[in-house]
């Protein structure tokens, strides 16, 4: 089903982004990231993003390795946005920029329960709540 689902969205997303940008079907709309251009190219990302991203490269986790390439704090760096006041916004609320394709495809995605939904959030305010052996392990040197 998962599968299925996969290759249906897989086929579907480039071709809605497409019609997005020349202004026809109107969902998902997908905010556009700051900058030039993504962590690699857009048609890779919205392919990948997830394998990426996914907790399996445990290298950050357990080898200590921390590419930055596919860093989820700097895709909330460059996608999130920012509200009237100037607030930014949770990338993962409704219509925001992980949201939009998500709730379009029905996918749901556990990361924000530990990582910030928000750029520059002094730590990772989440993970140290929920795993305070986190935040021991993670001094504030690089913030
Ligand atoms: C149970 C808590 C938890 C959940 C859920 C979780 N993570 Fe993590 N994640 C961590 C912790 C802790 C680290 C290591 C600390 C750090 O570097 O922020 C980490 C590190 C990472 C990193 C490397 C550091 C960075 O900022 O890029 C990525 C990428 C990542 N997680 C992606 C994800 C994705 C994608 C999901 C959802 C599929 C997810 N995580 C769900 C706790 C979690
Ligand atoms: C340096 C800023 C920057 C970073 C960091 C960044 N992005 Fe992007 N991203 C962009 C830009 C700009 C675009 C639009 C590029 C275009 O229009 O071709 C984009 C496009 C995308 C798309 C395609 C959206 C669409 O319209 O279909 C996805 C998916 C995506 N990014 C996910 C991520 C993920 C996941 C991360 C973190 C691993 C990330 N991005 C990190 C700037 C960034
Ligand atoms: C261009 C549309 C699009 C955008 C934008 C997007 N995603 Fe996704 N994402 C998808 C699709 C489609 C899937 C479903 C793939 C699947 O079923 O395995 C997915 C799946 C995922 C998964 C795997 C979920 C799972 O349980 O297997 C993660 C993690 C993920 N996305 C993270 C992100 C993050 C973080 C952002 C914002 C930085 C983001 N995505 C933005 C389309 C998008």
């Amino acid at each position: 089903m998962r599968i299925l689902v996969f290759i249906l969205a897989m086929m579907f997303l480039p071709s809605l982004a497409a019609a997005q940008e020349t202004g026809g079907v109107p969902s998902p709309s997908i905010t556009k990231g700051k900058g030039e251009q993504c962590v690699a190219d857009t048609d890779y990302m919205r392919r990948y993003h997830m394998k990426e991203l996914s907790h399996q490269r445990d290298e950050t986790m357990h080898e200590g390795v921390r590419t930055k390439q596919f860093s989820l704090k700097e895709c909330i760096a460059c996608h999130a946005t920012t509200d009237d006041s100037g607030q930014p916004v949770p990338i993962n609320a409704p219509g925001e920029f992980c949201a939009s394709c998500h709730e379009y495809t029905a996918v749901k995605v556990d990361c924000f329960q530990c990582h910030a939904t928000k750029p520059e959030q002094k730590k990772q305010a989440q993970a140290s709540a929920l795993f305070p052996m986190t935040a021991l392990a993670e001094p504030e040197v690089s913030q």
